[in-house]
């Protein structure tokens, strides 16, 4: 694992950035996975400056959210909103290439394998963006006994039902989908983003390199192509 260290936001979005356009010259028709949260807004900011300036770059670049909280009561807070307004809009991203979860469906369970399927499809992942969760949660992916392999619905832990996107919604929603831990470790490359405050617990149990399901981003140790970009506060 790559890690360094930023004093400023906008040095890590650059950075980010400059490391993700690597890829999209590699291969132009990248399958992107997308966190939402803010960690990753440095480099979706730098990546919509770099789309103002040539955006054909993104013509072939294909999304696939990372998570999705189930039972909101309308769109406000969601990841869609979140992604059709870091992306989807800035880098043009049309809706072909946007391989959007519907967490409105009757039956989730259909859309959980609707999902997989997908990722059979279309797979796996070129380039993983991760934030890391005050309880070193990777999307979805609480800390448990056991962890899941591919996209399910998750119980959301406390912490996630009070996170700052859906800080207006009064009804907090209890579950979400989520790409598994195996659809992560099976990205060709990750970019972790860790930032924001409250994360001090986490980021002990997280660099102290013990592999371990009560901290889901500490599994990224297994994988042998993942840039660790953090925001420290001196
Ligand atoms: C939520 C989001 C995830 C995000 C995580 C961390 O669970 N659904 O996609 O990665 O929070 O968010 P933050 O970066 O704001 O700490």
């Amino acid at each position: 694992m790559r890690i360094v260290e930023y004093a400023k936001e906008e040095e890590l979005g650059v950075e980010a950035a400059s490391l993700f356009m690597e890829e999209l010259h590699k291969h132009p028709d990248l399958l992107l996975c997308a966190a939402t949260g803010s960690s990753p807004i440095p480099l979706y900011n730098q990546l919509a400056k770099i789309a103002i300036r040539n955006n054909s770059l993104f013509h072939d670049l294909r999304l696939i959210p990372l998570d999705e909280w189930i039972g909101l009561p309308d769109h406000e807070g969601s990841c869609d909103e979140y992604l059709r307004q870091y992306l989807l809009e800035p880098l043009k991203i049309d809706k072909e290439r946007y391989l959007n979860f519907n967490p409105a469906g009757i039956d989730l369970n259909q859309e959980c394998l609707r999902i997989h399927q997908l990722l059979k499809e279309q797979g796996p992942i070129d380039l993983c963006i991760l934030g890391m969760g005050k309880n070193g949660h990777l999307g979805f992916n609480e800390p448990a006994d056991e962890l899941q392999s591919h996209c399910h619905i998750a119980s959301l832990s406390t912490g996630s039902q009070q996170h700052g996107m859906i800080k207006k919604t009064i009804q907090k929603p209890t579950r979400g989908l989520t790409l598994g831990m195996q659809d992560i470790l099976s990205s060709r490359r990750i970019i972790l983003l860790i930032s924001g405050d409250g994360k001090e617990e986490a980021k002990h149990q997280f660099f102290s390199r013990t592999i371990s399901s009560k901290c889901p981003a500490s599994m990224l140790w297994q994988h042998n192509n993942v840039d660790c970009l953090i925001l420290v506060n001196h």
